[in-house]
Order: C-alpha cells, then structure tokens, then sequence
C-alpha cells in the first residue's frame, strides 16, 4: 500500500521533481544530424505515444541543450529504445559533449539517421511539429518505420534506473 501523500505547490521543484518521478517510464536515446551531417544523441525519457493513425509520437528537449539545434533542424530522427543492460549508453547520451558519437557503435538508418544496436525498439521519424513547451520544446515525430523484439526494457522511476520485475 502508498503512504499517505505529501501534498505541497508545484513551486517547489524539487517536490514537483519527485512527484512526477512517480511516474515510471523507459528510456530512449533520440539521434538526428546536425546540419553538417554530424550524430548527435540525447537521453530521453519523455517519449509518449500520441497516434496510431497517422503514427505519431512525441517527447521533449530543454531549450538549454546543446543539441537542441540540431534537432530543430532535423528533418528526421530516430527514437532508439533502451534494453535494461544499456544504462551505460544511457549516461553516455545524458552528458554534455558534441563528440558522444565517437566511441559508440551505430548503424545508419535508411534515411541517414544514426540507430543504436541491441535496442529493444526503434521507430524512425519524421519531424512533424514543434511545440513550445515552457523550458522544453515538444517534438512530434511521425514515424515512418519502426522496429521492435523482445526483451527486457531499462526503466526510470525516482530518479534512478529500475528493472522490470514481471507481469502483475
Ligand atoms: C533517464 C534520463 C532521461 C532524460 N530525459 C530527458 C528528456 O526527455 N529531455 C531532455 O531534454 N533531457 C532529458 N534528459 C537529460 C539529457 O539527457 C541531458 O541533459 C543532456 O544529454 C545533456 O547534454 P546536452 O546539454 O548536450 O543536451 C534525461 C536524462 C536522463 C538520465
């Protein structure tokens, strides 16, 4: 059972940090090019899936990532969908570094985007729209091939990485 609630203003962020920590979600690795046809890769946990029909997905970036403009600019990009024994690859995507593409295996896709290997899923988008999001922007992706196997998938809940336990 949940203890009782802790309920406080959401102009406490770092209450408002732990309350949506609640929500448990997977882990992608999103990836484009930058305009000078260089990968670029940034951990994401805000993938949501919007659409079956048109197939639509979205997820977000701070508007102080530097790869926000690439990805502004990108006309593709794929949504590579982490396996439970990939938080290394994880924590490799979350740093600040231009040249995180140096030490990491990839495959380009058929439309030119970087995809990851031993991925549990991987859909390859086109970029749709772009929202304002308060300190993010919303990306929507319309995906234009996907893949997917089975597997176990990495989890974030609380700010840290969970597993899977099974099915309830
Ligand atoms: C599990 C996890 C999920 C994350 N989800 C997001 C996200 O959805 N959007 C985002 O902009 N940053 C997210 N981040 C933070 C970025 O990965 C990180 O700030 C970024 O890679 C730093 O490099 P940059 O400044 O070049 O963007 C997440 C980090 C982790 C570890």
């Amino acid at each position: 059972m949940p203890r009782e609630p802790k309920i406080t203003a959401t102009a406490d962020s770092g209450d408002l940090r732990r309350a949506l920590g609640t929500f448990a979600t997977g882990v992608t690795v999103v990836t484009c090019c930058d305009a000078q046809g260089r990968a670029c890769g940034i951990t994401a946990n805000s993938l949501s899936s919007v659409s079956l029909d048109p197939p639509l997905v979205l997820w977000n970036i701070s508007r102080i990532s530097n790869s926000l403009e690439a990805f502004l600019n990108a006309k593709v990009f794929a949504i590579n969908v982490l396996a439970e024994h990939q938080q290394e690859l994880s924590n490799h995507f979350a740093r600040s570094d231009h040249r995180l593409f140096d030490t990491v295996e990839f495959t380009p896709g058929p439309a030119g985007v970087p995809l990851l290997p031993e991925t549990l899923g991987c859909f390859e988008c086109s970029t749709h729209e772009i929202y304002d999001g308060g300190d993010h922007y919303i990306i929507v992706g319309r995906i234009e091939q996907s893949r997917w196997r089975e597997g176990k998938p990495l989890l974030f809940y609380g700010g840290r990485y969970a597993a899977l336990a099974g099915s309830l």
